[in-house]
């Protein structure tokens, strides 16, 4: 555990933990104090989506991650589409950890192709995971956040894509722009139980949903649409001691916001987008 424990006694769910962002921050908050309510579909969510999905085994290597931090950790294969399934796990892990303090609503999926032109399938699997499963994530959630009466924190994860126009990723965009709308107004209607809700905005982490051949064909095929993608040119902070040119960033690197977000040096914070892309949006 970290000096200071900043999340000591806390508990946070995590959706989309099995690997990726949701296992670095599972990591980062257990390192944090917090106990850990994991979940992830572990499995395919639509022919649409062409990268491979994480497994069952990827979940227990989080959980083994978790546990050598010392901290306790629940998880279980859930899909963010199974409102029913989400709030049995609430249920299940607020009754071994007694509470529910943070939620990082981390799952989600991307395909590529014109909006024009993809198939229904593809339209619907994006949406309905990215945004109609997270409004079931916060569903499930916040009811035992308000239960537990000790306010709390949400972290949305949505996309630069969430505030910028990313042409062969419209739906993709469309259910992270969605995301935004949730984070408003869920801020203003959570506000009184001193819950805080923000997104993020991460642009070009480095995990298995980046598939730089299926970028390649699109802008192959569609030049234009590389003016929505700014390159990475270079790294204005000094991130742990390393500096210079690099193109993506770490899984751990988003971790360090959600740690901040989830703790109370954030504690004047919410109803906030905020960007983790090292500037890149404003280009
Ligand atoms: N990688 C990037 O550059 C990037 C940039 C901006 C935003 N994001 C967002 O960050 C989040 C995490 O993505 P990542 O980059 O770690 O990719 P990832 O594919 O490694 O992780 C996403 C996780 O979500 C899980 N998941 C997908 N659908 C699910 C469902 N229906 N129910 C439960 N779990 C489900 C997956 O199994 C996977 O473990 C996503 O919301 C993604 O849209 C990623």
């Amino acid at each position: 555990m970290s000096a200071g424990a900043a999340l000591e006694g806390r508990v946070a769910f995590i959706t989309g933990a099995a690997r990726g962002q949701g296992r670095a921050h599972a990591v980062r908050l257990a390192n944090d104090g917090a106990d850990i309510i994991a979940i992830d579909v572990c499995g395919p969510v639509s022919p649409t989506v062409t990268y491979p999905m994480p497994t069952s085994e990827d979940l227990a290597e989080t959980v083994r991650l978790v546990e050598a931090t010392g901290r306790k950790v629940l998880a279980r294969e859930v899909d963010i589409r199974d409102l029913a399934a989400l709030q049995q796990v609430v249920a299940d892990g607020v009754e071994q950890f007694g509470r529910l303090d943070i939620v990082v609503a981390n799952a989600g999926i991307l395909s590529w192709g014109r909006m024009f032109e993809m198939s229904e399938e593809q339209w619907d699997s994006v949406i309905d995971v990215n945004l109609n499963g997270t409004w079931r994530t916060i569903r499930a959630a916040v009811p035992a956040m308000i239960e537990a009466g000790n306010g709390g924190s949400i972290i949305i994860v949505s996309s630069s894509a969430g505030t910028k126009a990313t042409p062969g990723n419209g739906h993709y965009s469309a259910s992270k722009h969605g995301l935004v709308a949730i984070t408003n107004a869920l801020a203003i209607e959570v506000g009184e139980f001193g819950i805080r809700v923000n997104s993020i905005h991460p642009y070009s982490i480095d995990t298995p949903m980046v598939e730089p051949d299926a970028m390649m064909e699109i802008f192959g095929k569609y030049p234009a649409f590389l003016h929505s993608f700014s390159p990475m040119p270079y790294q204005p902070v000094h991130h742990q001691g390393k500096k210079g040119l690099k193109e993506f960033m770490t899984p751990e690197e988003v971790s360090d916001v959600v740690s901040w977000l989830a703790g109370d040096g954030s504690a004047t914070i919410s109803g906030s987008q905020i960007a983790v892309d090292r500037g890149t949006a404003k280009y």
